[in-house]
């Protein structure tokens, strides 16, 4: 076996589709999860997708204590990937001490203990909201970090300044930031995917529930922005796309190949795609017709942003690899397969 490897929020979408890569790739994974948006039930598929089920422990990343025991109870864990995090735009302007204190403290936490157990590096789950609205299109790394538009791009913007600054400290550990666009589909098996609590959030799940006949119709926020349609434009990156990134990061943690102590990494696809533009992908890839309707812009809303990946491309090697008509279906696959285990 490899290194072991702590994945916090391992049952989430993101998280447990890199479990699964990592796991492909000989690591032994421990999951922490604290369950708050996901279930526990995440580890039986993941045991299903690749026939190894990984250690799970039901656990905050604010339980510093707790924390604190499970790398005494796990010993030789190498390094982290950091998922577990409060992450929806909207709530986050209502309840901002949540997303400070959760956001924030996790992180620390880990990195304070990080030395004490000998854990080399921490791979963290960053966001292209640190960009808010790009003046230039594509960005890129070096784009200039604007003031959030929400406490939840604000908590990413302070958390990649704290593994800066604790790196600048003299703390022994490495740390790679993977800025993430927007996520969507599922894993080809339809075993694990996007599985949000009450009403998503984000426009993928809330579009596949729509075609589902979950919810009534699907609402467009807003077709007057200045893009070629007028809808907002995004990066929509395929999941297991996203997860592969994050084996990489860490193979060139543990193996020392990195150029600096902390380094960051557009993980996008390079493509924007209009929200409108999507929808019309969807139901060409799938054949279903999607009741949707144009509403009011949405607050904090940017208007559109896409990857340069070309530094991800060439440092790390990585590229998107699947086609939006493949992860649109494997969205669509997956929404079935829930409807089928009588889930939603
Ligand atoms: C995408 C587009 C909406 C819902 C956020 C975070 C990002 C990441 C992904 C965590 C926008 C439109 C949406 C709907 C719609 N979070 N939309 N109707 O806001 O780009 O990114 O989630 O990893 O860090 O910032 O994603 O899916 O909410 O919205 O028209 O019902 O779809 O206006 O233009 P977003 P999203």
């Amino acid at each position: 076996m490899k290194n072991r490897i702590l994945v916090t929020g391992g049952t989430g979408y993101i998280g447990s589709h890199t479990v699964v890569e990592l796991q492909k790739n000989g690591y032994e994974v421990i999951i922490i999860d604290n369950l708050s948006n996901s279930s526990a039930t995440v580890v039986d598929s993941i045991e299903k997708i690749s026939g190894i089920r990984p250690a799970f422990e039901e656990l905050d990343c604010l339980d510093y204590n707790g924390l604190d025991q499970l790398f005494t109870k796990y010993t030789g864990i190498k390094a982290i990937i950091h998922f577990a995090a409060s992450k929806a735009v909207g709530e986050s302007v209502e309840k901002p001490l949540l997303y400070y204190r959760n956001n924030l403290v996790s992180l620390m936490n880990l990195l304070d203990l990080m030395p004490k157990h000998n854990v080399e590096g921490i791979v963290f789950s960053s966001s292209c909201t640190v960009y808010g609205q790009p003046d230039e299109l594509p960005v890129t790394e070096n784009a200039p970090i604007k003031k959030a538009e929400s406490p939840y791009g604000n908590t990413k913007q302070i958390c990649e300044e704290i593994v800066r600054d604790v790196i600048a400290s003299g703390a022994p550990i490495n740390s790679i930031l993977l800025r993430y666009f927007n996520p969507i589909g599922a894993h080809p098996t339809a075993l694990i995917g996007e599985l949000p609590n009450g009403v998503p959030q984000n426009l993928i799940p809330y579009l596949t529930q729509t075609a589902m006949g979950i919810r009534e119709q699907l609402s467009v926020f807003g077709d007057d922005y200045n893009t070629p349609d007028g809808s907002c434009i995004r990066d929509f990156i395929n999941v297991v796309d996203l997860a592969k990134a994050h084996v990489i990061a860490i193979d060139r943690i543990l193996e020392h190949k990195q150029n600096d102590k902390v380094e960051v990494f557009n993980i996008g696809t390079g493509r924007g795609l209009s929200v409108l533009e999507l929808i019309n992908a969807f139901e060409a890839a799938t054949g279903v017709k999607l009741n949707y309707k144009i509403v009011g812009r949405r607050a904090g809303d940017i208007e559109q942003v896409w990857a340069d990946p070309k530094i991800a491309n060439e440092v790390l090697g990585w590229r998107a690899e699947e086609s939006i008509e493949d992860t649109l279906l494997s969205a669509w696959n997956w929404q079935l397969k829930l409807r089928e285990r009588g889930i939603q």
